[in-house]
């Protein structure tokens, strides 16, 4: 059967199906990073994004969160409910890294008190810039009650995932989302994977995320299937 190609982004692309409430999902093994700048493969990377964004929706959804999942169709497909993206895309941090330690000059590692949330808008042509409130309400693209609700999940999110990664020795560092408008209902959107996260080992503090690929660290595969193994396998907690 042939559908109709929705959408096609650097990671995925979105197909319609005979359900219009419902899209498929399928996940591509090509990776950019720095916007697009430099791009790669990693084999088995839309394999890996998939299935471990179902079982983080599973998870969640278990936990009270509304999600987008329906079902997976495949190693790398997954049907979702067709919302409609809100252009804001929510950091959840645990630990300096990346961007925050460029920013404010904090080198990476270091172990934050309380989670720092941040909000970048959505916008290609801007390479999605970080705003704050009054920014949000002069764009005109979301409500302040919307924003707040957006804070809110992601807070929620990370007290959840927190715990989840520990128990499978992984320290979640830090970790993007992106929500969607359904029937009129907030709900998480987009995936949650090694390229959206990042992940350390708890032990060793080795990289088990896309920082390997944006850093040129070498064992980029192993790091994405060590990942999925630690999900989807171990405690259920
Ligand atoms: P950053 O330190 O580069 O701002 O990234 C913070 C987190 O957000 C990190 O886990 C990676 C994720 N992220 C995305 O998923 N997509 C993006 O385009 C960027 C810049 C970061």
């Amino acid at each position: 059967m042939e559908s109709k190609l929705l959408y096609e982004g650097k990671a995925k692309r979105v197909f319609a199906t005979d359900n219009p409430d419902e899209v498929l999902i399928s996940y591509k093994d090509s990776a950019t990073a720095f916007d697009g700048q430099k791009k790669g493969t990693i084999v088995g990377k839309g394999k890996v994004n998939n299935l471990m964004s179902a079982a983080m929706f599973g998870y969640l959804e278990q936990k009270g969160i509304p999600t987008h999942f329906v079902r997976l169709v495949s190693q790398t497909e997954m049907i979702v409910k067709h919302v409609q993206i809100i252009p804001f895309e929510v950091v959840v941090r645990n630990v300096v890294a990346g961007s925050l330690s460029k920013r404010l000059g904090i080198p990476e590692g270091v172990v934050l008190d309380e989670p720092v949330r941040e909000i970048y808008y959505k916008d290609d042509e801007l390479h999605d810039p970080l705003v704050n409130d009054d920014h949000i309400r002069l764009l005109g693209k979301a409500d302040q009650r919307t924003v707040d609700t957006l804070r809110e999940m992601a807070t929620k999110i990370n007290s959840l995932m927190k715990p989840f990664m520990a128990a499978r020795g992984l320290t979640l560092v830090d970790f993007k989302l992106e929500f969607g408008l359904f029937k009129g209902e907030i709900i998480l959107a987009d995936e949650i994977s090694p390229d959206t996260c990042r992940f350390w080992d708890s032990q060793t503090n080795e990289k088990l995320d896309k920082d390997r690929f944006r850093r040129d660290l070498g064992g980029v595969e192993e790091a994405y299937e060590e990942v999925l193994r630690r999900i989807s396998g171990g405690v259920n907690k």
